[in-house]
Order: structure tokens, then sequence, then C-alpha cells
């Protein structure tokens, strides 16, 4: 029987990125893979291939509609769908050779099949009917997660699509009805209306993207309307009618009331993710689930059984590969007796748009829940100078700065490049610095980045450019 120190089960971000942290601290590291290839939701269906789309469908964008004002004189561009997949399926293999290299490169053992924790120390692993079992010191659950379904709604794939068959259709929908207007809604929402599509979002609560600063969400919206995407918030989609031609979904107002009908040739249903625990013989073993179905971790990581521990998707907190990543390192770092630590207030997020909307710590909404007291410095794209030469000035930036101390509490910037601009912001607050600190901080001219700069000394009503 092969013996391990730790046997990862999922080669997610999460997953693998923990057993390449492992083998830098000298254990012995398996990975425990269902899928025919490694890494995840994140490389296969998820972050990768969603954001190759995104980039191609936004050159496809540019082309047809932003040279012509630079002087650029091209003639109307053709889409060739296929090459697009092809494109965005070379950008998978890639980064999933990526992955098996680092894992040849850090003596990592790939075992491929359905792990199965058998109780501490022991994994089973099963595939095409055969099975092994081996030993091991510790072990990491790093499942992940999978779609969440909408009850009497059934994914076909074809016609009505989770993430997984929005990223592959085969070609463009006359009209395409999208369930929620959260991260996946908006991302493949704007891939496939920059290809041609006509988009209705139908969301449940009264704005878009919940859990992100109110304010952005809200300009964000009126963004996405002008390039034409249509909002029915504060409502539901209850059933969809499959027998005809196009697909009429039933749309009621969420406080109830009387429904309507919309047609659409394809339904993307994105109403968020579940932790994925199936086959992992959790109940078995001991392992206890939170009431969401989350495996119940403490803030080591560790779970209800002894050595067993989990990160990623399949615990609590946002269901992002950075995060997953982190939690990866910090488990591994624990289990070899390190300090391994994961700060939740600094968490960047990013929708991957066109303008991107980014965001790090506290929201306005979450401040005023927490009875903070804050100050405000916001920056418009308009008055930015390099924005106004490259005519691409939509969005703003915002910092919440503690009215008290002057210490960077969250900040949240929609506009182009905003998902890279973002992480100044992110090293300055694991730092605990302040608005102050980044106002005197010397930024390059000409960059969209002077924004943030020029929003920091707004906190202290001494911006320049404005
Ligand atoms: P996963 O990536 O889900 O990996 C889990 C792995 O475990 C899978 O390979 C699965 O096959 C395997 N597994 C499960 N059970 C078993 C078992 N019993 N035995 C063996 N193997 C098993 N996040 C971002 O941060 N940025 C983005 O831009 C982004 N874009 C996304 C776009 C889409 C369309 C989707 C769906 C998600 C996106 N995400 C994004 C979220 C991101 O993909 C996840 O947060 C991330 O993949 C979670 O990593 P993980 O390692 O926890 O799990
Ligand atoms: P989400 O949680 O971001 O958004 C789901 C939306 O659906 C919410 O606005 C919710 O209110 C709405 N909703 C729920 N039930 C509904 C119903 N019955 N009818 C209408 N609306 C309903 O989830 P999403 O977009 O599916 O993404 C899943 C996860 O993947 C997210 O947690 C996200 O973090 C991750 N992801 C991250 C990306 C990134 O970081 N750029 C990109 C894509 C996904």
């Amino acid at each position: 029987m092969a013996t391990y120190d730790l046997v990862v089960i999922g080669t997610g971000p999460g997953g693998y990125v923990c057993a390449v942290r492992a083998s830098q601290l000298g254990m012995k590291a398996a990975v425990v893979e269902k899928n025919a290839t490694l890494g995840g939701t994140c490389l296969n269906v998820g972050c990768m291939p969603s954001k190759a789309l995104l980039y191609a469908s936004e050159m496809f964008e540019e082309a047809g509609h932003s040279f012509a004002k630079m002087g650029v004189s091209v003639s109307a561009p053709k889409l060739d769908l296929p090459s697009m997949m092809n494109f965005k399926q070379q950008g998978i293999d890639g980064n999933v050779k990526g992955v098996e290299f680092l894992m040849k490169k850090n003596k990592i053992d790939v075992l491929k099949g359905t792990g199965k924790i058998l109780g501490t120390g022991k994994v089973e692993i099963s595939a095409d009917g055969k099975s092994q079992v081996v030993e091991t010191r510790s072990i990491v659950i790093a499942t992940g997660s999978d779609i969440a379904r909408l009850k009497g709604i059934e994914i076909d794939e074809t016609r009505i699509v989770s993430s997984t068959g929005a990223l592959s259709l085969d070609k463009v929908p006359g009209k395409l009805l999208i369930v929620g207007a959260g991260v996946i809604g908006l991302e493949l929402g704007s891939v496939w209306h920059r290809l041609g599509a006509e988009v209705v979002v139908v969301e449940f609560l009264d704005r878009i993207l919940p859990g992100m600063d109110g304010e952005i969400a809200k300009q964000f919206q009126r963004i996405l309307e002008k390039q034409g995407f249509a909002f029915k918030l504060g409502a539901k989609v209850t059933g969809v009618d499959t027998s005809g031609k196009m697909l009429k979904a039933r749309v009621e107002p969420a406080a109830g009331g009387a429904a309507e009908t919309l047609e659409a040739d394809v339904v993307l249903v994105c109403i968020g993710r579940a932790p994925y625990t199936d086959g992992l013989g959790l109940k078995e073993a001991g392992v206890a689930l939170d009431n969401r179905g989350r495996v119940q971790i403490d803030p080591h990581f560790a779970t209800s059984v002894k050595g067993v521990y989990a990160i990623g998707d399949v615990v609590a907190g946002p269901m992002l590969a950075h995060k997953a990543e982190d939690e990866g390192v910090a488990v591994a770092e624990i289990i070899a007796g390190q300090a391994g630590h994961v700060n939740y207030d600094v968490i960047p997020g990013v929708v991957y748009t066109t303008p991107e909307v980014s965001c790090v710590g506290k929201t306005e909404e979450e401040l005023k829940q927490a009875g903070v007291a804050y100050t405000v410095g916001k920056f418009p794209f308009t008055a930015n100078g390099r924005s106004k030469v490259n005519q691409t000035t939509d969005g703003f930036v915002k910092i919440l700065a503690d009215a008290k101390t002057d210490r960077v509490l969250g900040v949240h910037i929609i506009g182009r490049e905003a998902g890279e601009m973002i992480h100044e912001a992110a090293v300055l607050m694991e730092f605990g610095g302040s608005a102050e600190d980044l106002a005197r901080t010397c930024h390059a001219h000409p960059t969209r980045s002077e924004a943030i700069k020029e929003a920091a000394l707004a906190v202290g009503k001494r911006a320049i450019h404005m």
C-alpha cells in the first residue's frame, strides 16, 4: 500500500497549489482527481475558458466599434465561432499542461479516480471499476463546487445551460435569457452580447451583483444597459417551456404578482454554486457539514475528523480561485507545523467585463451596518488623463477610510483594467495603510492608477485634478 504525508482530493486551484506547497515543505504528497484533466473548475470550465472568451469577444467588439474612431479602418469583423472556441481550448490545454508539469516537478503522485475517505489516514481511489487504498498522515478535501440548479428547470447544456454549456455554445443565440445577475451572468452575458445576442437578465433581488458596493453596482448596471443589456430585477424564472422552437420562460415578480412569458433561444441558469461532496464518503467517515452542505472547518481548516482538512469552494467563504489557492498554501503550512494564515479581510474580487469591476475590503453598506464611521474619496476616470486620451472614461475609483484613523477599509473600482489596479490597494490594506499613505505614494504618469492616488487624495478633500 502506498503511503504519503498528504493526500489532496481534487486538483482545482485549491488542491494542486496545496500539494505544491506541501512538497516544497518536504512532504510526500499525492493528488486525487476524478476528471480526465487536472485543474478543476477554474482551468476547465471556469476562470480560464471564460476569460479566453471574454478577451476574444472584446477584441471582436473593439474591431467592430472602436477601431474606426482611432483612425484604424478595417472592414466589419466576421465571427468564426469554431476558431474562437479553439482559441479558448488552447488556453485551457496550456494551463492544464502547466499543472501536470508542476505535479512532475514537485514529485507529486497523480492518482486518477474518485477519492473516498475511509477514516483518518486512509483514502480509497476508484476508477473504471477498480479501486486502491492509500495511507496518508493527512488528507485535504479540495473537491470544489458544482452548479446550483433551479427547481423544475432541467439543464440540458444545449438550450438550457449552466456556465459550462454557455462556454461551449455552437452558435450565437438570437435571444439569451440569463437567470441571475451575479458574476457569471454578467461575464458570460457580455461574451454573447458582444458576439451578437440579445441579452435579458432576470434577477431575484432588486440589484445586480449582490455583495458588491451598491453605488458601484448601480453605475455598472447603467453602463451595461447602455451597452444593450436588459434587466428584470426583483423577478424570478419559475419554469421554462421547451416544447416549441423558442424556449418560453415564465417570469414572475419575486414579491408575487402576474407572470409574463419571455422567449429565448438559450436560457443560462447561473444562480450560484453548491459545495461538491458527492462520493467522498463524508457521512460514513464522520466529517461534519454545515447547514449549507459545506464541509465544516475550524480556523485552521481542520474538519471534525482528526487529520482531515478542507479548503476552497467546498468550505465557507467566497467561491474564488485565489481564495482557494491561499487556503491551500495555508493548510499545507499548518500541516507542516507552521503558522499558515489567510486574511479574509483582504481578498480582492473582480468581474472581468468591460469595464471591469473590482473590490477589496468593506463596502459602504457593510460599514454602515457595522456602525463604523468612515470617509469617502472618489475620483472619476473622466478626469484621468490616460483614460481621456484612450477615450475609455467609464467608471470611477472609490476609497473608504476609517474616519478617525484614516486606515483604508475598502476600495472599489469600476473601469478598464480595474482588475489589475486593485492590487495596490490590497497590498496597502495588508500593511494596514492609510489613505494618506496611498495619496503620498508617487504614481507613474500617465496611468489609470493615478485615479487611485487621486481618490485617496479625495478622502482628505484635496484631489488635484477634480
Ligand atoms: P475546483 O476548482 O472546483 O476543483 C475541485 C476538483 O475536485 C475538480 O477537479 C473535481 O473533479 C475534483 N473532485 C471532486 N470530488 C472528487 C472526488 N471525490 N475525487 C476526486 N476528485 C474530486 N474564480 C475566480 O477567482 N476568478 C474567476 O475569474 C472565476 N471565474 C469563474 C467562471 C466560471 C464560469 C465558474 C463556474 C467559476 C469561476 N470562478 C472564478 C470560481 C473558481 O472556478 C472556483 O472558486 C475555484 O475553481 C475553486 O477551486 P477549488 O480548488 O476549491 O475547486
Ligand atoms: P452569484 O452568487 O455571483 O450570483 C447569483 C445571482 O443569482 C445572485 O445575484 C442571486 O441573487 C441570483 N439568484 C439566485 N436565485 C435566483 C432565482 N431563482 N432567480 C433569479 N435570480 C436568482 O453566482 P454565479 O454568478 O452563479 O457564480 C457562482 C460563483 O462563481 C460565484 O460565487 C463567483 O464568486 C464565482 N465566479 C467568480 C468569477 C470571478 O471572480 N470573476 C467569475 C464567475 C464565477
